[in-house]
């Protein structure tokens, strides 16, 4: 199959990218970001990366020819373009809104009218949110109140974009919690997300589980169209069991 990683460049993503290089049910990725996405750090022996093809998107407002015909041909795309709660602060809200609607309703709209074959196959579009996402405007969290309506709007509009496509579109929205990964914080920063955490109820996921639960749903099809946290650690984790035992679930 063929894969679309948009937010290739990302924490997450990295993750995505190395685990898709390994995976025999992945013959090809489109990693899509701004930038250039480069061989992940790490990745193994066993990756195949004369499957990766890195697409360099100018303008996620405006999808250029080039962009569609690496695009075009996919079964799944999983969306991680977005911003952490410490940069939507440095921004103005408008950018902060284009950036996690605008782009992502854009990729969506253009990347499911591209051929595919065979056309009649639905596509797979994954859509990474987040725990404390409310789709509800009449229920605003207390804490980042505005972002986390933001992306309970993005997530509706993935929704409808699916139920309104018959069929050729199939979503999914995954809201992890915190995505944890050992080593890469230090103790005291450590320390500060465990509060954090403690304090809003937000539940936590190693990103290699989330990574393998996220190339699961793509490769084998979505269980439901909104997974949580526990979801997420579940799919993940039995995914990469079944992985260092040699079977990788495959449709
Ligand atoms: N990390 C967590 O703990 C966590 C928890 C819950 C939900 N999430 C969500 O999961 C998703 C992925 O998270 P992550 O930790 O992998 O985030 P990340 O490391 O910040 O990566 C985000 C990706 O989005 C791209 N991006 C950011 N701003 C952009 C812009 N203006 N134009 C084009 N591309 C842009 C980044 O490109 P560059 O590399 O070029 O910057 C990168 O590829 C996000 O939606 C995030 O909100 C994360």
């Amino acid at each position: 199959m063929k894969l679309i990683v948009a937010g290739s460049t990302g924490f997450v993503g990295t993750e995505v990218m190395r685990q898709a290089l390994v995976h025999p049910a992945v013959t090809s990725i489109a990693a899509l970001a701004r930038r250039v996405t480069a061989v992940p750090q790490g990745a193994g022996s066993g990756a195949d990366t004369t499957k990766l093809t890195s697409v360099v998107c100018e303008d996620f407002r405006s999808y250029s020819e080039s962009v569609k015909r690496d695009l075009a041909g996919a079964d799944a795309c999983i969306w991680l373009i977005g911003l952490t709660p410490s940069e939507v602060k440095k921004m103005p809200w408008q950018e902060v809104r284009s950036i996690c609607l605008d782009y992502t309703v854009t990729g969506l709209e253009t990347i499911a009218q591209l051929p595919r074959d065979p056309a009649s196959k639905s596509f797979r579009f994954l859509y990474v949110s987040g725990a404390n996402a409310e789709r509800d405007p009449r229920k605003k969290p207390w804490v980042l109140g505005d972002y986390c309506l933001l992306r309970g709007e993005v997530e509706s509009h993935v929704l409808e974009h699916a139920k309104v496509s018959r069929g050729a579109v199939e979503a999914c929205i995954a809201k992890p919690g915190l995505i944890d990964e050992p080593g890469r914080t230090g103790v005291v920063m450590k320390a500060v997300q465990t509060i954090g955490r403690s304090f809003i109820g937000l539940p936590k996921i190693d990103v290699g589980e989330i990574a393998a639960a996220l190339l699961d749903q793509a490769i084998n099809g979505i269980d439901t169209d909104t997974l949580l946290n526990a979801d997420l650690v579940r799919l993940g984790q039995e995914a990469l069991r079944a992985r260092a035992a040699g079977r990788h679930r495959s449709p």
